[in-house]
């Protein structure tokens, strides 16, 4: 298959004539498969209700079937379509957080075919409010599954080119809007239970979440790998946003604990003949003495760092290493997101680093 590479300006509105969105939209409407960009990360977008499309997805992915897509939908009305027994809270929340990276899960309504819900009786369903995702929906027409644009197992693609890298010649068409402003997938809330429980961390945090709506639960699965306590969102259990070096990540009492231990470890590495790669932040990374450091940007500036994780990861993969020691970051609003996808590249693999 030959993959249409196309730009469009990431603030394309609705007046504007754009012949790549139409193109993309007439793909869509077809059944075909569009990369395209979104606030968080690039999705693969099919026709969310025709099951040749969806099942399309899964293979141009090397997805497993079980794990279902989230349904992109650009007005409020649509979620009727998808959706049945939706509380008050779902709406509170979509007044507050749509269009924007927040997913919720509902029970199904039938026209849903399986092949979507990963065979689950519920789907999930985002407003996404990247202008290009938005457009693209409403030229279409279409509800549009997307999973992010990626080989599965691989880091989330948050520029086009990544996309490329991991299907070109797999699916119909790219489109290339730029970076993604928050670089890691929405924030995922299962609306079908007593107590909404965010099944996977994101931009919208818990706190954010409870604002507007009182107390939401956090699935215990979020940073954790213990068997007893499998996250509920099917794609969190597989192994994921990996980069091909085996990566570690490194927690430590202050700066220079965590510094200490790091160089300590690469100079084991090396000595065995090995590459070693830092992800570190921007006032440590000069004191690392690897053969890459990648400086991922500053420790305070969360939204730098979860803009530009997904990019550091894919870009070691280019430099060869073996092993990447990473910093860790703070376990409290965004920074939960960010130690969530850590902890998944990271296979869980933490050391703590001993004081000094
Ligand atoms: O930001 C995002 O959400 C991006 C962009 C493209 O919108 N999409 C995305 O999709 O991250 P994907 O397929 O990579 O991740 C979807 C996650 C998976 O972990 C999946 O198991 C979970 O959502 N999920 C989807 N439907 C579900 C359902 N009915 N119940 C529980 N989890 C569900
Ligand atoms: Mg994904």
């Amino acid at each position: 298959m030959n993959t249409i590479m196309a730009t469009v300006k990431s603030c394309i509105t609705e007046e504007e004539p754009s012949e790549a969105l139409d193109v993309a939209a007439d793909i869509l409407k077809k059944g075909g498969l569009v990369a395209f960009p979104t606030e968080t990360v690039y999705g693969l977008g099919g026709d969310a209700l025709n099951t040749e499309a969806s099942k399309k997805i899964y293979a141009a992915k090397g997805r497993p079937s079980d794990n279902p897509l989230i349904v992109h939908i650009a007005k409020e009305a649509d979620l009727k379509r998808l959706a049945r027994e939706i509380p008050d809270a779902a709406y509170r929340l979509a007044d507050v957080f749509w269009p924007g990276p927040l997913t919720m899960i509902f029970q199904k309504q039938p026209a849903v075919p399986d092949s979507t819900t990963g065979g689950l009786d519920t789907v999930a369903v985002r407003m996404p409010s990247h202008p290009v995702a938005y457009e693209l929906i409403r030229r279409s027409g279409i509800l549009i599954a997307a999973p992010s644009a990626n080989a599965s197992g691989r880091p989330s693609p948050t520029l086009a080119a990544h996309v490329r890298e991991d299907l070109d010649g797999r699916i119909d068409m790219i489109l290339d809007g730029g970076d993604c402003r928050y670089g890691i997938e929405s924030t995922i809330v299962d609306m079908t239970g007593e107590v909404p429980v965010v099944l996977r961390p994101g931009y919208i945090t818990k706190e954010m979440l409870e604002n507007v709506i009182g107390p939401v639960e956090m699935d215990a699965g979020v940073l954790s790998d213990r068997l007893h306590e499998r996250p509920k969102a099917p794609g969190m259990k597989y192994t994921h946003y990996a980069p091909k070096a085996t990566m570690y990540i490194v927690e430590g009492e202050s700066p220079n604990s965590v510094i200490r231990c790091i160089n300590r470890m690469v100079k084991e590495r090396q000595a065995a003949g090995c590459r070693v790669g830092v992800l570190a932040t921007r006032y440590n990374a000069l004191a690392y003495e690897a053969d890459e450091v990648i400086v991922i940007g500053d420790k305070e500036d969360t939204l730098m760092i979860s803009a530009k994780l997904y990019r550091c990861l894919r870009e070691f993969d280019t430099k060869d290493v073996d092993y990447i020691y990473a910093e860790s970051f703070a376990n409290t609003g965004l920074g939960t997101a960010i130690m969530n996808r850590l902890m998944k590249a990271a296979g869980h693999r933490v050391i703590q680093a001993p004081s000094i």
